[in-house]
């Protein structure tokens, strides 16, 4: 199988220093480092990647469309942005997670809607780094049940 891609974008090379009262003092190499071991014990590659660039984060999207066999993406403040994004996971046509760590819906209205979330499979939020571990776990259900990549 594929592996798959965990993506994200801005802002969160600077976990576990910003905001740690919403996002917590664990850093995006700890989540990394869940992330491995996790998909290590469901037998999956991972991918895992971070940028600031709304532009790479499409080029990764894109890549994925034909080297990964499923995507989540924490794709920071352009999840409330990013046309650019949607259909970028439209094109890839690949099962899709969006991943936040906070709960979005609890926090500003501007964090209520996300243009992503109609391109992707599911969304998972609110369970801090354990959103990226239920993620890889939906991913990994939803690919073997649809053969899909
Ligand atoms: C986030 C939520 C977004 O609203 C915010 O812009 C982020 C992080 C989260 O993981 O909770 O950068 O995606």
């Amino acid at each position: 199988m594929k592996p798959v891609y965990v993506l994200n974008g801005p802002n969160l090379n600077l976990l576990g220093l910003r905001e740690p009262a919403i996002y917590g003092t664990a850093t995006l190499a700890d989540v990394e480092a869940l992330c491995k071991s996790h998909a290590e014990a469901l037998g999956l590659g991972l991918v895992f990647r971070q940028s600031n660039s709304e532009g790479e984060l499409v080029g990764w999207i894109h890549e994925a469309r034909e080297k990964a066999s499923g995507i989540a993406i924490n794709a920071g403040a352009y999840t409330h942005t990013s046309v650019a994004l949607h259909d970028a996971l439209k094109a890839a046509d690949l099962p899709a997670v969006e991943v936040h760590l906070s709960n979005v819906h609890k926090r500003e209205a501007f964090r209520h809607t996300s243009l992503i979330a109609p391109a992707v499979t599911g969304v998972i939020c609110g369970f801090g780094p354990q959103s990226y571990v239920l993620a890889l776990s939906a991913l990994h259900s939803f690919i073997t049940a649809n053969k899909k990549g």
